[in-house]
């Protein structure tokens, strides 16, 4: 009896590009490739079509990215953001995480920056130093989690909103948080207080997949009480982070990874001890989610002069 032939785990689908499916639900790595500002849009638009499939690619090996290269490379996807309240480093938009620093450990599980109501679309994420062991990503699919849900708990996440905000409770799912990381949460992350609505179901704006939106910015879902906001909020969350339904990724130096931020959350885990670990991430805006009966996220809280608003003066007064 002859056994069938495995199902190739390379994806020729988008152009020249050369996709291996990592995991079964999200994750693919792009072999091959060099990421420049001048790959022509034929390759751009191919990596933002397979970034719509795969939820996130992989690249090993970027070792031609510097910083401005990586920001002009992300132009590519659209206009680059700045971090609201965290400084980005000197004439750049890049957000930097230092492990070595008070809010250089994203350990929690999270969808970036949807504290606001237009939350970026994707971020691009360039590893700089990297520990010789831990420091693993991983991100989850959070449009297969939707569709995986019982129809019973499609209706009822169909219905829901949450308030997101940066002033959140930052050691609730945390395993160890030292003083110094509370210090920066508190006197650098929350410097300015945001909040949007969004809807806990939203409509993904190039796949219409219907995708869950929630992570560790949930601050509580409106109209329902706290502690009920709270066991919702897990029961929905836990179908999220189900293993089946996410991808690891094993550092090496000069790898980049590219998230589409409207399907996934992810989480950096704090395994690494007091090695120095270093990644900096271009983030490209997006818009306000849209809900399956087309209302849009709204702003509910947001101060009057944004750090990008400040960082694009800065900028253009440089430049
Ligand atoms: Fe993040």
């Amino acid at each position: 009896m002859s056994t069938p032939a495995p199902s190739s785990s390379i994806d020729t689908g988008f152009g020249n590009l050369q996709i291996r499916r990592v995991a079964g639900h999200i994750g693919g790595e792009v072999q091959d490739l060099a990421l420049s500002p001048d790959l022509s849009q034929e390759v751009i638009d191919h990596l933002h079509a397979a970034l719509v499939k795969y939820k996130v690619l992989f690249f090993r090996g970027q070792t031609q990215l510097d910083d401005r290269a990586h920001q002009a490379f992300g132009a590519r996807f659209g206009r680059t953001v700045a971090h609201p309240t965290v400084p980005s480093p000197q004439g750049t938009k890049l957000f930097e995480l230092d492990a070595s620093k008070g809010g250089g450990r994203a350990d929690s599980w999270h969808t970036d920056v949807t504290f606001v109501d237009a939350f970026p679309k994707i971020s691009i994420l360039r590893a700089v130093k990297i520990p010789a062991y831990g420091g693993d990503t991983v991100w989850a699919n959070t449009a297969h989690a939707y569709e995986r849900l019982p129809a019973q708990l499609k209706q009822l996440a169909d219905q829901l909103w949450a308030v997101h905000s940066n002033d959140y409770d930052y050691g609730a799912d945390r395993v160890q948080v030292e003083d110094k990381r509370l210090r920066h949460h508190r006197e650098v992350f929350v410097s300015a207080v945001y909040e949007a609505e969004h809807p806990v179901v939203h409509v993904h704006p190039v796949s219409g997949e219907r995708a869950l939106l929630l992570g560790h910015f949930v601050k509580k879902l409106v109209g329902l009480s706290s502690s009920e906001s709270a066991r919702l909020f897990e029961l929905l969350q836990s179908r999220v982070i189900r293993l089946e339904n996410t991808v690891r990724w094993g550092w090496q130096q000069d790898d980049v990874a590219i998230w589409d931020n409207r399907a996934t959350q992810h989480f950096a885990i704090n395994d690494y001890g007091d090695q120095p670990r270093l990644v900096r991430r271009v983030t490209v805006h997006g818009e306000p989610a849209v809900a399956i009966d087309g209302q849009r996220s709204r702003t509910r809280s947001r101060p009057e002069a944004t750090n990008d608003a400040r960082i694009d003066e800065v900028i253009a007064a440089t430049a």
